[in-house]
């Protein structure tokens, strides 16, 4: 057994998972193409006033779980804790507002955050996102709450609960961060890092789970907004009702991230265990402007492909992946090995369309052939391996131009002419 192992928090995917990833990471690319969004890659890392900036100085993610490190030259760098921050610096870098009126980007990849590692919890974990810049009104909101819905019943995850709220605008929410101030100052016994907050981000308050049970009378945002973001909420409902989508308003959700404005949501699922956010977002108006760019309302969505897996895992998703189609290569004689090889090849190139002539599906996984193996062993394998078929080269046959091609199942076995 090795000395090394991962570090805690992170893990390797491999088998049945990297499978369902590969899945999970097809169905929401074609999900995101046919909504018109297009790929952005960023960096792992970043300068790290990026994030700060964006994500909010009295945040968690910012105060204690970000990887900070600084590179040869002294630049303080940060591996990436999320991917809306790295998106918006691209989008004003490379002048994306220039070039379409509205910008609709998504993003895949791992992301850090030092928390405490438990089931669905990583300090390394992947996320696939969605940005949609520059159109300001509900629809937009709806649109990416779709989006996310799209992506989670294409897995069947459809036992799900989409909490949603507003956080508001710079004009109200102030008036609510005061209210929020004046509620919790009389409020006894409250947790060390509520008292931190309740100076620096009284809203990240109604999210602590060691309070949560005292503020059942706290103000809501709700009793707070202004007409326009009244107004706002109001359709974003509207929309969800005309379309099927049900959801519920949660006065509690505030998300851990300072960007937000107007709608916030999170998708919950029951199957995953305590960290049931599957995937989570909202509207994000003033982040390009605060950022360096022009005036640009903005709404996106990240989900949590381990977490959207844990939730896919008795929903009937990892018994139907695509199945694997196995074509083994066996040598009888080792005086055919260097035909069998180019042949594998070939099958590989689909040269001259062999597969169409052994009758062989499109998709194949080809194995073989292997040197020094016994013809028994070499079936041993073939049976492990799962081999749908086993193509046979055997002297007596290969002397008639022929070689023999077994259906592993069904143990039956048809000679095919072969022709260089
Ligand atoms: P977030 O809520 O911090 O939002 O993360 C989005 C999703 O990533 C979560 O719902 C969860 O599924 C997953 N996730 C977060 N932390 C972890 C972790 N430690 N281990 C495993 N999965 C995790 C954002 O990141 C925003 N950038 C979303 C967004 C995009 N808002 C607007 N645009």
């Amino acid at each position: 057994m090795s000395q090394y192992k991962a570090p805690r928090g992170t893990h390797d995917i491999y088998g049945q998972l990297a499978l369902a990833l590969e899945e999970l990471d097809k169905i929401s690319r074609s999900v995101f193409r046919k909504h018109n969004f297009k790929e952005i890659k960023t960096p792992m890392f970043e300068d790290v006033a990026l994030f700060t900036r964006s994500i909010g100085e009295a945040t968690d993610i910012v105060e204690k779980e970000m990887y900070v490190f600084e590179d040869r030259k002294g630049r303080k760098l940060a591996l990436r804790p999320e991917g809306t921050a790295s998106l918006v610096r691209a989008y004003i870098e490379h002048r994306l507002d220039m070039e379409e009126p509205v910008g609709k980007f998504f993003y895949c990849g791992d992301m850090f955050r030092y928390e405490r590692p438990q089931a669905g919890r990583y300090r390394e974990f992947l996320q696939m996102g969605a940005e949609y810049f520059g159109n300001p009104n509900p629809n937009a909101d709806v649109e990416i709450i779709l989006l996310a819905k799209e992506i989670l019943s294409k897995l069947n995850i459809n036992d799900v609960v989409i909490h949603i709220n507003s956080l508001g605008c710079a004009n109200c929410r102030p008036i609510f961060r005061q209210k929020l101030i004046d509620y919790f100052s009389s409020t006894q016994d409250l947790c060390e890092d509520c008292k931190r907050r309740l100076e620096k981000n009284p809203l990240r308050l109604l999210d602590c789970k060691i309070d949560s049970c005292k503020f059942q009378n706290a103000p809501a945002m709700k009793d707070c907004l202004c007409d326009d973001c009244k107004n706002h909420f109001s359709i974003v409902q509207a929309l969800l009702q005309s379309v099927g989508c049900e959801y519920m308003v949660d006065d509690k959700l505030v998300r851990g991230l300072d960007y937000y404005t107007r709608t916030v949501f999170e998708v919950r699922s029951s199957a995953v265990g305590s960290q049931d956010a599957i995937c989570a977002g909202g509207r994000y108006d003033n982040l390009v402007k605060e950022l360096g760019g022009q005036q640009i309302p903005s709404v996106g969505f990240a989900l949590g492909s381990e977490r959207v897996l844990m939730a896919a895992q008795n929903t009937g998703f990892f018994e139907n992946l695509p199945k694997k189609y196995l074509v083994f290569i066996a040598v009888a004689d080792e005086d055919l090995f260097n035909e069998a090889f180019k042949f594998a090849n070939n099958l590989m190139a689909n040269k001259d369309n062999i597969k169409q002539k052994l009758n062989l599906p499109e998709q194949i996984i080809v194995e073989g052939p292997f040197l020094n193996k016994s013809l028994k062993s070499q079936f041993k394998l073939a049976d492990k391996l799962e081999a749908k078929k086993t193509v046979l080269f055997g002297k007596t046959e290969f002397e008639k131009n022929k070689i023999l091609i077994k259906d592993m199942a069904e143990k039956t076995q048809t000679e095919f002419e072969y022709n260089d």
